[in-house]
């Protein structure tokens, strides 16, 4: 082996105790690549779903495998043919399992996946943008198109795409319902929601009503309710993709409701992170890390992601 680094490798599908921090080999940049030195890594439900193997269909990892797919770091090479990115530039970006992971010390990825990070927030902050920002983005502007005066509903608040999607639905000039549970209501308030709903005491069909955009993380029976809450030619945003009862219902109680039906099922869209950068350097959007640990405690921080209770992104820092 060359030159090595550390990083969290998938030794076996299942539970956090296959993640193993080790030294592996430090990878080169192939032409049109840069290799960045990562300094964190954001966590998502994603990344857990990849650990459990509930997505090697999709996927077929070679392990050991190195997780994570959220990067923040600084260019240190530039592969041959690269224009427009400078040695030391603080860049940020998302991958796909295939691409290789970012809970490690360096990554080689294609320039065009590594954006200028926002120059006005640390790199903890910057790692727990790129998921959660970009299925937001996507989800509320490309799919949903919001726009002033929409009365738009978002589920799981205080989760990471939540929280982002309050806080674009609010630049754009919406009224902002959104739901969390009783610890996390000042969270989301702070977030920007207009009015939070604590799923643990109110049901949110007693509040939310005439709704344009839905953005929905959860599926199953929050999925089920949410069409009773909107307004006719209204659309629904499901973020969490293959929810059976999600599928299974779809079709009769959209046509019932006359609700449409987005799912947002996108890979990268790189662009995005200019403009998610954008909003961030003007102080309109953060990323609400909220939890932030050290890289070798990355069983840790999955766990918390993968229990579905998360509150604010959860970020690595990478040594
Ligand atoms: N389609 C795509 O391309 C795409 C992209 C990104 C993410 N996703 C998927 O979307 C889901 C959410 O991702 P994420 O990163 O936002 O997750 P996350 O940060 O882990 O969010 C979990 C949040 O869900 C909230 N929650 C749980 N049950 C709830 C309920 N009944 N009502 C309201 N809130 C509830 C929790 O808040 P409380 O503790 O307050 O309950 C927690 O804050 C994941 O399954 C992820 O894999 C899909």
């Amino acid at each position: 082996m060359g030159e090595t680094m550390q990083a969290v490798q998938i030794t076996r599908y299942g539970e956090e105790d296959g993640l193993e921090l080790r030294e592996v080999a430090r990878p080169t940049p192939r032409a049109g690549q840069v290799l960045v030195r990562i300094r964190a890594a954001g966590v998502n439900p994603f990344d857990c779903k990849i650990r459990r193997g509930w997505l090697a269909g999709f996927y077929p990892l070679d392990l050991p495998a190195t997780a994570g797919g959220d990067f923040a770091g600084e260019v240190a090479e530039l592969g041959e043919g690269v224009t427009g990115l400078t040695v030391g530039e603080r860049v940020y970006g998302m991958i796909n399992p295939m691409q290789g992971g970012t809970y490690a010390q360096y990554l080689a990825v294609d320039a065009a996946l590594a954006r200028r990070a926002p120059a006005n927030v640390d790199f903890t902050e910057v790692a727990g943008l790129p998921m959660a920002g970009q299925t937001a983005l996507h989800a509320l502007v490309n799919l949903g198109g919001v726009t002033s005066g929409n009365r738009v509903l978002i589920h799981a608040g205080a989760g990471g795409v939540g929280g982002m999607a309050i806080q674009i639905a609010k630049v754009a000039g919406a009224h902002v319902y959104a739901t969390c549970s009783t610890r996390n209501v000042q969270m989301v308030r702070e977030l920007g929601a207009d009015e939070v709903i604590d799923y643990t005491t109110t049901d949110f069909r007693q509040v939310a009503r005439d709704i344009d955009l839905a953005v929905d993380p959860l599926g199953d029976e929050v999925n089920l309710r949410t069409y009773e809450v909107m307004k006719p030619g209204g659309t629904i945003l499901v973020v969490l993709r293959y929810n059976k009862t999600e599928m299974e219902n779809r079709a009769a109680l959209s046509a019932r409701y006359g609700v449409n039906v987005k799912v947002v099922e996108f890979d990268n869209e790189p662009d995005l992170l200019d403009r998610l950068r954008e909003l961030v350097e003007g102080g309109k959007v953060r990323a609400n890390v909220r939890t932030v640990l050290p890289l070798e405690q990355a069983a840790e921080a999955q766990r918390i992601s993968g229990s579905g209770r998360a509150s604010g992104k959860i970020v690595l820092t990478v040594p």
